[in-house]
């Protein structure tokens, strides 16, 4: 536990209904170590109160800058220096105005201004208000100043409409938290990832795949690896650099991915199977181009090896996570995976449809595990991925304690 042991995190709330949510952000920021003050704009008072967050981060909620008390105990320059992130979050729409502009008329814009510290937003509003010029402007000003934009995800909102505009879900910003302020936490663990299709060739110039991009398997490499940790990516064809720090193994079949991972066995902490083998491979390739001879033709297929499921049969196995893509009946169909292939954890999601993960950059995800339930909501990959570590981790953390860091 405490992946963030030692580190400050200054928590900025402003107006908005997702307001709310800081509360449990705090209990995820204080459950993973980190040291949690809190400032609020007037207005984010008008959604949550400063009794609650403050009996959750254990310190005086900080709200104003002309507050005698508290100047006196922690001023608002040393607040600034205390921190090792400035987290805003939600960030209204008014706020990221503000901060583009320079603007420090309350006490978190004037720490914004203030601190040399890393910062982050997380924004939350209507769709209209986010897609607005005036706010695609202010975000393109913070990220060119290095302020670090996390999110917002896609999907219902509090007015009732529907678009870009979600404030990421709490777990979601714990990830984030953790890869910015803790690149190094899993020095030492060893992970092995699948990812992409695998082409099952028919002969010399033809295959049978399908359309995965590779692109949930990746961004969960490059989060692992943000970690620290040691990641070895066995990659079917696909279209994607790999990222830094990862060792990309290529491979094209079902039966080379396999020899691929199985190489990788002696030293594997924890193996993700999140590539999209064909479950079947011609039963014969021919040699030769095959002519159109005849009106019809039959391709005689046979079972892959299930790379997952043997991983999981090894003794001692690895923790092993998978992942269920599925056109319908998404939990239904990995609980019986989680159970029939002995995982730890499987992640599902919709492949077909307006939700529908594969060729995507976006993806929403429920991951299971023998009793628990968690769902991360559409985002876009990187962060989705960085959420689902976070998750993974936790897990195999409880699994695995002495190997706590
Ligand atoms: O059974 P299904 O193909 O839906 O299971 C999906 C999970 O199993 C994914 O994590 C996938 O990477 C893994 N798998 C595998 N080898 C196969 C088939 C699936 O590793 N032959």
């Amino acid at each position: 536990m405490g992946a963030l042991a030692g580190k400050k995190v200054l928590l900025g709330v402003s107006g908005g209904i997702a307001a709310y949510k800081a509360a449990q952000l705090i209990r995820l920021l204080r459950g993973a170590g980190a040291g949690v003050r809190v400032v609020m704009t007037p207005a984010a008072a008008e959604f949550i109160t400063p009794m609650t967050l403050q009996a959750l981060s254990g310190e005086a909620v900080r709200q104003s800058l002309f507050d005698p008390a508290h100047e006196a105990a922690m001023g608002h320059i040393e607040l600034a220096r205390w921190a090792d992130l400035l987290l805003v979050a939600p960030a209204s729409a008014d706020l990221l105005a503000r901060m583009a502009a320079g603007i420090a008329d309350d006490l978190l814009t004037t720490i914004a201004l203030a601190t040399s510290a890393a910062v982050a937003v997380a924004p939350a509003m209507n769709h209209l208000m986010w897609r607005h010029p005036a706010t695609r402007a202010n975000c393109a000003t913070l990220a060119s100043r290095g302020v670090r934009i996390w999110g917002p995800a896609e999907g219902d909102q509090a007015c009732g409409e529907t678009g870009p505009g979600r404030m990421l879900e709490p777990e979601q910003l714990l990830g984030q938290v953790v890869a910015t302020l803790k690149p190094g936490a899993r020095r030492g663990l060893r992970v092995v990832l699948t990812a992409g299709p695998t082409r099952e060739a028919i002969d010399p110039v033809r295959f049978l795949s399908n359309r995965s991009s590779g692109k949930m398997g990746f961004a969960l490499a490059a989060a692992f690896a943000e970690l620290g940790a040691e990641v070895v990516l066995v990659s079917g064809p696909v279209m994607l650099e790999t990222p830094p720090g990862v060792q990309r193994v290529d491979v094209e079949s079902a039966l080379q991915m396999e020899r691929a991972v199985m190489a990788q066995m002696a030293r594997c902490d924890l193996f993700v199977g999140c590539a999209a083998v064909a479950d079947y491979r011609p039963a014969d390739v021919a040699a030769q181009k095959i002519k159109k001879l005849t009106a019809e033709r039959e391709i005689a297929l046979v079972r892959n090896p299930d790379i997952l499921a043997n991983v999981a049969a090894r003794s001692p196995a690895p923790f092993c996570v998978g992942f269920a893509a599925e056109t319908e009946r998404p939990v239904e169909y990995a609980l019986g995976k989680l159970e029939a292939k002995r995982l730890d954890m499987i992640a599902a999601n919709l492949v077909a449809g307006e939700q529908g993960g594969f060729e995507r950059d976006e993806n929403a995800l429920i991951v299971l595990w023998e009793g628990g339930r968690k769902d991360l909501p559409m985002s876009d990959k990187t962060q989705l991925a960085r959420a689902l570590v976070a998750e993974i981790l936790q897990r195999y953390d409880q699994k695995h304690p002495a190997q706590d860091t």
